[in-house]
């Protein structure tokens, strides 16, 4: 069994990907609705979060877990690693791909507080600043998505995004980013998204042949903290779509 978690239903973004590549596995995805958001929470919570979610996913059959959560990653990927003895595959924002594909290009980086405050997003950043970077936090903005508030949403991407020019590039540093792209487009216009979900299929497909997990049946769990049933409904559209 694979266990994928998210503060909720961003990681879908991440999970499409991968059953994509690996589609004949068993899968746990635990949606964190309950403590959402994470990206404005302190270190100390998110590791005691995250740490009882691992363990309810390894006790659960779990034998990889993903982390489909920019924030949880950045911050709690490295002490997770330390105490959980099996691997734990962790997402980025996707700056190396902007480095390697399109270095030139003025570049948008959206993401939460947790993450841009965060050593490793500062390590990543100067590693691959191609200097004509934007760094912006996106205060409330995964919260707002989600709950689906579609007109709210239109109206802070207008607020906040509206008065950036000629973005090319657009760093998509939280998982729940990807599920409003067409919104972005409609206010940056015809800009070339990145987001880390394919690192995070390549990873996975590396550490599942070293442990030697074997394929099977496609079985999805999915399960979610606050026990709200339209959770699930909209895992699985957004799924879908
Ligand atoms: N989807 C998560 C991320 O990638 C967390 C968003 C949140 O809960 O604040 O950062």
């Amino acid at each position: 069994m694979i266990g994928i978690f998210d503060s909720g239903i961003g990681g879908v973004t991440v999970f499409k990907e991968i059953l994509k590549y690996l589609p004949n596995y068993q899968y746990l995805y635990y949606s964190d609705s309950n403590n959402n958001p994470y990206g404005d929470k302190s270190e100390e919570e998110l590791i005691n979060i995250t740490e009882n979610i691992c363990k309810y996913l390894v006790n659960n059959g779990c034998k990889v877990i993903v982390i489909a959560c920019n924030t949880a990653s950045a911050i709690c990927k490295d002490y997770l690693r330390e105490i959980f003895d099996i691997p734990i595959i962790a997402i980025e924002p996707a700056l190396k791909m902007v480095y390697d594909y399109n270095y030139e290009g003025k570049t948008l980086v959206l993401a939460t507080k947790g993450t841009l405050n965060s050593k490793k997003f500062k390590e990543l950043y100067h590693k691959y600043d191609n200097h004509k970077s934007i760094i912006y936090e996106c205060v409330g903005l995964a919260d707002l998505i989600e709950q689906d508030k579609k007109e709210e949403i239109k109206e802070y991407l207008n607020k906040h995004l509206g008065g950036f020019k000629d973005i090319q590039n657009v760093v998509l540093g939280c998982t729940h980013y990807p599920l409003i792209k067409q919104e972005i487009r409609d206010i940056l216009g015809d800009v070339v998204f990145y987001d880390g979900s394919l690192g995070i299929v390549k990873e996975l497909e590396r550490k599942i042949r070293e442990i030697g997990l074997q394929e099977s049946k496609q079985i999805i769990v999915f399960e979610d903290s606050s026990n709200n049933s339209l959770k699930e409904e909209r895992f699985y559209n957004c799924l879908e779509k």
